[in-house]
Order: structure tokens, then sequence, then C-alpha cells
């Protein structure tokens, strides 16, 4: 099942960021698709907004994972937001242990996640933000379970 979101600026980027964020559930882990500057990193900050966290949201030049401590309901979780955008090889992404960081998170945030398909059954939903002018982006939500 998909949704279709048409957002005419960074915040409402974000916005769609917090609504989908408020949706999760743990164990779940979301592939970040979408061009150079398309806007996987705002959406992520409207994540981290929602969990209480966007203090801690990385730099776009952040090396490979973040780890974010957020609230849910008042409890601690931890957020693992990776960027593969530098890696090359299924190697170099086994030898970061990408998969124990996958599954030791509450939930984790994969940007560039569709370099990799070799993870792809890894991944509970999957955020595609498209072009759709300056300031205009396309931003479709699908997810695995129903
Ligand atoms: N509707 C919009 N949604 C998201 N970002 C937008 C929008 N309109 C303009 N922008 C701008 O586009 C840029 C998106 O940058 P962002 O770092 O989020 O992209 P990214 O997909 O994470 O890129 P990268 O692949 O380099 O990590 C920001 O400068 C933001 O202000
Ligand atoms: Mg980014």
């Amino acid at each position: 099942m998909s949704e279709i979101i048409h957002s005419a600026s960074a915040e409402e980027t974000r916005a769609a960021g917090r609504r989908f964020a408020s949706t999760l559930r743990e164990g779940d882990v979301v592939a970040l698709n979408g061009e150079l500057g398309a806007g996987k990193t705002e959406f992520m900050r409207g994540v981290t907004e929602y969990f209480g966290c966007s203090e801690q949201l990385a730099s776009p030049t952040f090396p490979l994972m973040n780890v974010y401590e957020g609230f849910l309901e008042g409890c601690e979780l931890s957020l693992h937001h990776f960027d593969l955008y530098r890696l090359e090889t299924d190697q170099e992404l086994e030898g970061i242990g990408f998969g124990e960081y996958l599954s030791s998170a509450w939930a984790s945030f994969v940007e560039w996640a569709e370099r990799f398909p070799k993870y792809e059954h890894a991944y509970t939903s999957a955020v595609t933000i498209d072009y759709d002018g300056p300031e205009r982006r396309i931003i479709t939500v699908t997810r695995r379970d129903a």
C-alpha cells in the first residue's frame, strides 16, 4: 500500500516526516530514497522532531551512521540513521556491521538504501522523494505490511 504526498516546501517535507514517524513501530527499518538534495535528510529531520531529538540530527556530510536518543511517550529509544552514499560494495557495508546496527535500534533509517538491493528484505517501509520543481517534491511512502 502506497501513500503519495505533495510537498511544496522543506517544512512540508518535515511535516510529512513527523506524520510518518507517528505511524512507526519498534523494529521498523525504513529505506529513504531519492536523488542528491531530494530531501531525505529534511524528511529525517521531521522524524527526529517527532521523537524530540532533532538537535542531534547530523549534517548531511556525516560519515555513515548516527545514533539519536529520542523519546516516545516518555520512554527513551534509539534511532539509527545511515547515509550509504559513499559506500561502494556489499562487503564494505557488511564490514561496518550494517545488519546488526539495523536490528539493534528501535527503528532505523537508511538514505541511499536502493544502492544495496541485497538488503531489500530488511526494510519494513520505503520513502521515495522525487523532484517536482525547485521546491516541490513528491513523497511516496510504501509499507510492506498492511
Ligand atoms: N519540498 C522540499 N522538500 C525537501 N527539501 C526541500 C524542498 N524544497 C526545497 N528543499 C531543499 O532541498 C534540500 C534537501 O536537502 P537534503 O539534505 O534533505 O537532501 P538529501 O536527499 O538528504 O540529499 P543527500 O543525498 O545529499 O543526502 C534542502 O536544502 C531543502 O531546504
Ligand atoms: Mg541526506
